[in-house]
């Protein structure tokens, strides 16, 4: 070959190339398979959940004879009926699959009824009379905490001495904030449909980030080993971290109505159900206390946080482990306690949501420093770049772990820059000069953000890859596919490990039959993980052609290279196909299993140190509003965003990610409000009155962009995680409105905003100003 081939081939590559989804095609034709469009198999009856109406009450008696008369209806099962165990809680066991005489919530499961129908399961679920004694609930984390109400032991991570640093600081500033919760909402729902099998197997397809999880439920629930249920799913329509632990009820609830019918049962929940049922992001109330010097440098801080666990401990003690741990965000803290408690109350047991916290801790800091900045009449980017990590000092997290690459200096700087930040500050203040009823704000913000499961035998994972006769490749991981292109990812790492075009493979369902003892696709570390194994499995495959090749060819098996879907060995060329058709001939292996365990992870829970990260991402955004200060409506007008997404391993899915990300964070901190009633029944349990962004809240002027960092991990081709990150960066729309309220006041004021910041919110905070203005 000559140079200019050789070069073609050297700089061949299929990681790290812009590259569509691999279902994007199915996705837009609507031919993506969701697992309620799997054909149903002759006799499949339908399931629907009976819910409590009370939000904490003893179960004195229920009368099912209605339902059980109603039209279409097979069975109705309690939880007596459950043949195992009566639990489908991820950690803690006190998740009952059905209320067993004690009510915890209003949606809270009580019975199933199966029917020949959807609606008729539905029709007849309504039809249950039960008597509740009532209890006294407690709805909110505030309360939770006044009651000593807690799930689990509140925790505690303290570094230095804030007592004394906070004797010595100039300035203090104390207060509340409340940051609200965030319902996941996946556009398909949750849903599970079980199949009975031959000698009590049970095949489940469901939708769901953790098929293990969902295997050793079902297996409990229903009495039986791991080996007797198979669980299945292709893609979710969204998980968003809703579908970590909470796809387990619906798991194990069609699995029991199949046990109980001996028929295959499907449970789909209705939209209004699904948000009624399950939990959401855990919202925080947070106080705190934190000393500073006149120029805006942090000398102190303490912050105690309370979130709404629910009524079970579900993933509330993990996510307020990354709240305390994200609680820094991008900044040196050197004297510090952070305490962080999970508050039981009768409400949805909340959850895993993009972000796991992470967004709920760093948002305390944010919104503090925010203030400090105004009180000293100090740009916030200046304040915020004043306390940020550094390079090799003040470099140590307050939880012990050393931060080895913070880029934040350049990022912040490039940012800055080509946002134009400086000059569209001074124009802003111009423009609110000239205009007293709409007012713009501005705010840049930082991020930073731990990556791997802060459970440390979570960051494992497994891949298997079959090279067929044909040359045609399939890859199955233990990751799940929610939209976020985790398949893509793999297939690009196995196409590029085997020198082939990415056409050549394909990724099939995840299937806890091929791939063993997962861990939830979450954390962000699907493709880190599963990317690391396939890839394992991969280097097998191809050190075994090697071998071949160089036996059959002549040369050394290390000087084999694969690339183009070409294979040159000796002097020769020949496709792929042809020499694994002659590999197969000769006997070689040609599929592997792979494995993977993230190297150098440590945690110690009681004094909550360690390194329980791999690695962090970086990255900062921009963001400029205009607020009407008559009516609280506002406008995003432009965003800039940043994001280290290290050596992107196909940056069209990463930019897609990071938009995701952003306008699903917009969300949570401006419209999407939960409310429950006095009576602790959530009220906005369908999209009609709980408000998700629309594609006219989306900025017309959204430029995002990756900054290119090769991660210092020997991460996947040194690419870093995208999935939740990027749910940080809208932290500068929330500070952007609070800047244009504050304008009101010319900025001497502090106002009080809480999350979601709603018009209402909106104005009330205006008010707040215009009243201390006086
Ligand atoms: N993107 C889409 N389209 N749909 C999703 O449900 N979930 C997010 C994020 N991006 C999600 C998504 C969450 S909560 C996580 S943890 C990551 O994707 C999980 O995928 P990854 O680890 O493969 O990035
Ligand atoms: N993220 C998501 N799920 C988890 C985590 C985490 O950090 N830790 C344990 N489960
Ligand atoms: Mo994501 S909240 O870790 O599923």
């Amino acid at each position: 070959m000559n140079d200019a081939g050789l070069n073609r081939v050297d700089a061949w590559a299929e990681v790290g190339r812009a590259r569509k989804h691999e279902s994007a095609e199915l996705h837009v034709r609507g031919q993506a398979t969701y697992t309620d469009d799997i054909a149903e198999l002759a006799g499949t009856l339908h399931a629907a959940l009976g819910l409590s109406a009370r939000a904490h009450a003893r179960v004195k008696g229920i009368d099912l004879a209605p339902v059980r008369a109603s039209r279409g209806v097979v069975a109705v099962l309690t939880a007596r009926d459950i043949p195992g165990l009566n639990d489908c809680g991820p950690i803690v066991h006190d998740d009952p699959i059905l209320a067993d005489g004690l009510v915890q919530y209003v949606g809270q499961p009580i019975f199933i009824v199966v029917a020949d129908s959807h609606d008729n399961a539905r029709r007849a679920a309504r039809l249950a009379v039960v008597d509740y004694d009532d209890l006294p609930a407690i709805l909110t984390p505030q309360a939770a905490r006044a009651a000593a109400s807690y799930v689990l032991p509140p925790m505690r991570l303290a570094r230095g001495d804030a007592a004394q640093a906070f004797a010595r600081a100039p300035h203090v500033v104390k207060g509340e904030l409340h940051v609200g919760g965030q319902e996941q909402f996946y556009l398909e729902g949750q849903v599970a449909y079980a199949i009975p099998g031959e000698d009590r197997g049970m095949h489940v397809y469901c939708s769901t980030q953790h098929p293990s999880e969902m295997q050793h439920v079902v297996a409990h629930a229903l009495g039986l080993h791991s080996h007797h249920v198979t669980v299945e799913c292709r893609r979710m329509g969204g998980g968003f971290g809703g579908k970590e632990s909470q796809s387990a009820l619906w798991a194990a609830a069609a699995s029991i109505a199949a046990v109980r019918t001996g028929r295959p049962v499907k449970l789909r929940a209705d939209r209004d159900d699904d948000m009624l049922v399950t939990g959401k992001r855990h919202c925080f109330h947070y106080e705190y206390e934190v000393g500073y010097d006149d120029e805006g440098r942090i000398l102190a801080a303490k912050v105690d946080m309370v979130s709404r666990a629910g009524y079970s401990a579900d993933l509330s003690g993990p996510v307020a482990t990354r709240a305390v741990c994200h609680f820094d965000n991008a900044y040196y803290l050197s004297d510090v306690e952070i305490r962080a408690a999970c508050g039981k109350t009768n409400t949805q047991s909340n959850t895993a949501f993009r972000g796991f916290g992470g967004p709920q801790g760093a948002i305390a800091i944010e919104y503090v420093i925010d203030e400090i900045a105004r009180k000293l009449g100090r740009d916030a980017l200046d304040v915020r770049r004043l306390n940020l990590y550094g390079k090799t000092e003040r470099n140590v997290t307050p939880f012990g772990q050393e931060i080895v690459d913070n880029v934040l200096p350049e990022l912040l700087a490039e940012l800055e820059a080509d946002s134009d930040y400086r000059a569209r500050r001074a124009a802003i203040l111009e423009y609110n000069r000239a205009s007293p009823v709409l007012r713009k704000g501005l705010a840049l913000t930082p991020l930073k953000f731990g990556i791997a499961f802060n459970v440390t035998h979570l960051n494992q994972a497994g891949a298997l890859v079959h090279v067929y006769v044909d040359g045609s490749i399939l890859v199955n991981h233990g990751g799940t596919e929610m939209g976020q292109g985790i398949n893509t990812k793999v297939m690009q790492v196995v196409a590029h490990e085997l020198g082939v075009e990415l056409a050549r493979v394909r990724a099939t369902a995840t299937n806890t039959s091929k791939v063993a003892n997962t861990s939830a696709t979450a954390a962000s570390t699907g493709a880190d993980l599963n990317g690391k194994a396939a890839q394992d499995a991969a280097r097998k495959i191809r050190a075994r052609l090697a071998d071949f090749a160089a036996a059959q060819y002549g040369g050394l098996a290390s000087e084999v290279r694969f690339a183009a879907g070409t294979v040159f060995v000796a002097g020769l060329t020949l496709p792929f196909g042809e020499l694994v058709a002659k590999a197969y001939l000769a006997r070689v292996q040609l599929w592997s299993d792979g494995f993977y365990a993230t190297p150098g992870l440590h945690w110690d829970a009681k004094t909550m140190t360690g390194r329980p990260f791999s690695y962090f991402a970086y990255g900062a955004a921009v963001s400029e509003v205009v607020v009407d200060t008559l009516t609280g409506e506002w406008k995003l007008l432009r965003v800039d965003a940043l994001y280290d997404a290290g050596r992107s391993l196909n940056p069209s899915i990463d930019i897609g990610q990071v938009e995701g990300a952003f306008i699903q964070g917009m969300g949570w901190l401006t419209t999407e409000e939960l409310w429950w009633n006095p009576a602790g029944k959530l009220m906005t349990h369908a999209p009609s009155t709980y408000k998700i962004p629309a594609v006219s809240d989306c900025p017309e002027d959204l430029r995002v962009r990756l900054f290119d960092n090769a991660n210092v991990e020997d991460s996947i081709h040194r690419s870093k995680a995208v999935g939740e990150p990027p749910l940080l960066l809208p932290f500068s729309v929330f500070f952007a409105i609070r800047d244009a309220i504050s304008s009101v006041g010319d900025h001497k004021i502090n106002p009080p905003l809480s999350a979601p910041a709603t018009s209402e919110e909106i104005l009330k905070a205006v008010e707040f100003v215009e009243a201390a203005r006086g």
